[in-house]
């Protein structure tokens, strides 16, 4: 018998760990590569010395979280992110950084399970940004039950605000 369309594809592939400073950094080339901004142009390029600074002022102070994306306990293939934090809300974010890691359900999972660390948090609405270009983080947030709040338009450039209840 076939399995239903609602079997998860992933069952403990996918497991989140707080990223590491030098972790972060090494992916750095990989994160702004061409196949992870295509579509997210919205994405801050910083220099090194700026990483630093936000890693110091942000991440270090807890106000910008980061969490390594761990395929099969061993390699980090990508990172989800949850910052502006106000009162229960906050927005998130995530990368898959390599091409042969997209479209397996890995991303999906990974946000599961930031739903739940979220949850265990007291935050209980999530949002993100994205520009209306971006058809795999639509499809992606879409599937994951959030609905668009907000479209703004900016020059040339269209940008969608989904949102989630937890
Ligand atoms: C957006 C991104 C995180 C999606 O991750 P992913 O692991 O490939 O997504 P999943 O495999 O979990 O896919 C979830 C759903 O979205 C769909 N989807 C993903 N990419 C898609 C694409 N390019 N076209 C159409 N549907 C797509 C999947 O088919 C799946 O739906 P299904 O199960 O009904 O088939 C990944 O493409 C990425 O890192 N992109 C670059 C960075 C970026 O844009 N981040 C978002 C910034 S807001």
């Amino acid at each position: 018998m076939f399995a239903s369309r609602k079997t998860p594809r992933t069952i403990n592939v996918i497991t989140l760990s707080p990223t590491k400073r030098e972790t972060y950094l090494q992916l750095r080339s990989r994160r702004y590569s061409h196949a992870v901004l295509k579509y997210d142009p919205g994405h801050p390029i910083l220099s090194i010395q700026q990483e630093e600074e936000f890693w110091k002022n942000e991440v270090a102070k807890g106000q910008h979280m980061i969490w390594d994306i761990i395929f099969k306990k061993s390699a980090t293939i990508g990172f989800v992110h949850a910052f502006n934090f106000n009162d229960n809300t906050c927005e998130t974010g995530i990368s898959i950084l390599f091409q042969k890691y997209r479209k397996k359900g890995y991303g999906y999972e990974a946000y599961r399970i930031l739903f739940e660390i979220l949850r265990q948090m007291s935050i209980s609405t999530t949002f993100i940004w994205t520009t209306a270009l971006n058809i795999s983080a639509i499809a992606l947030y879409r599937k994951l039950g959030f609905t668009l709040a907000e479209t703004q338009t900016d020059n040339d450039l269209t940008w969608v605000k989904y949102m989630r209840c937890l």
